[in-house]
């Protein structure tokens, strides 16, 4: 089947997988996908996760196959991003596999259903695994107004979600990664800790928030961030996004094509970042480890640097199932 698919136009592809899982998560027909991944649980962010390995955002947008990911042994899902209103993202084509590379470069631009659509389908699951949910901004709004979006979006899933992930390093949208530093940062960081204050009265429920980072940063900007975090009191951070760095790749075919570079090329990019972030944070905020994990060593190697738990994507396509029901193993 994953042979088949990867004959198909990339995002045909992944839109029939999508449609496939929501179909069937839920029903009998889970049968074909279902493995039964190790049960090593570990408690991060008060939360209990059946084991480290996640599903990361961006793979279920809208979360129509949450079922399906459980199913196939993930120990929780991120669902998103999602932005207040749908959106279609940029134009076709947007989604380009690096087959010899594992890697995938794509600049789909927050295509999603919107955040109504998106609770609806959190109130639909069956399944028990935690599960994120990525926010972010629509491309209509302005920069200096994100942070309207960024509440609106984490107001509406506050209650259906196990722990929220504040998305300002895509590349895919104009001026998104500016956030990550100065008096943006701090306001955003600011205005959301006191909206989680404020939820957590009016709903009784503590939801963690999360700050997910980009991989091209330099020493002292990952420093400033951690400091934020800190000073905060954030509750983690996704470490990394996809990379607009393109050194590794120049001998492939697509690597001019602009977007975000995922896969095993972002692999010691990204954990060199959680290497320096786990130097400022130690074991005050936990790291979320993500990027081009296609193998148990890259993401033991995740793991030592200072990440508690692991989210895929780029390897998950390439790799399958195994490499799910392998990570898991891992102690
Ligand atoms: C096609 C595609 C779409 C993505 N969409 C999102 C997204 O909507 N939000 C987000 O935070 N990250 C998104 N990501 C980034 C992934 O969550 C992950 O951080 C990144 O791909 C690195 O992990 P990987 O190398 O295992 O793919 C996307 C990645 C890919 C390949």
């Amino acid at each position: 089947m994953q042979k088949i698919l990867t004959l198909l136009n990339p995002e045909l592809a992944h839109n029939l997988t999508i449609n496939i899982l929501s179909k069937t998560g839920a029903s009998p027909l889970s049968f074909f996908y279902r493995q039964s991944a190790e049960f090593s649980p570990v408690e991060v962010m008060g939360l209990q996760f059946r084991n480290r390995v996640g599903l990361a955002a961006g793979f279920d947008k809208n979360g129509e196959a949450i079922d399906a990911f459980e199913a196939m042994g993930f120990g929780f899902v991120e669902v998103g991003t999602v932005t207040p209103k749908a959106q279609h993202g940029n134009t076709k084509p947007r989604l380009f596999r690096l087959k010899k590379s594992k890697a995938v470069i794509n600049r789909l631009g927050f295509n999603n259903k919107g955040v109504d659509n998106l609770v609806s389908n959190l109130k639909a699951r069956k399944s028990k695994i935690p599960v994120g949910v990525n926010i972010g901004k629509n491309k209509s709004t302005p920069i200096e107004h994100a942070q309207k979006d960024y509440i609106f979006c984490m107001e509406k899933v506050y209650e259906h979600a196990s722990y929220i992930t504040i998305n300002i390093s895509s590349p895919n949208t104009k001026n998104l990664r500016s956030m990550q530093s100065g008096a943006l940062l701090d306001d955003l960081l600011g205005s959301l800790k006191e909206k989680q204050q404020s939820l957590t009265n009016s709903e009784g429920r503590y939801v963690p928030l999360v700050l997910k980072i980009a991989p091209d940063l330099t020493k002292e900007e990952v420093g400033l961030i951690a400091e934020a975090l800190l000073n905060y009191e954030f509750d983690g951070v996704v470490a990394t996004n996809t990379t607009v760095d393109r050194s590794s790749i120049m001998h492939e075919k697509n690597a001019y094509q602009e977007g975000g570079l995922s896969g095993a090329p972002l692999c010691q990019k990204s954990t060199e970042v959680i290497t320096l972030l786990y130097e400022y944070l130690g074991d005050k905020v936990p790291i979320i480890g993500v990027g081009g994990i296609t193998s148990v060593i890259d993401g033991k190697q995740k793991l030592e640097a200072g990440a508690r738990l692991l989210q895929l994507y780029t390897g998950f396509i390439y790799e399958g199932l195994p490499l799910i029901k392998d990570l898991a193993k891992i102690k």
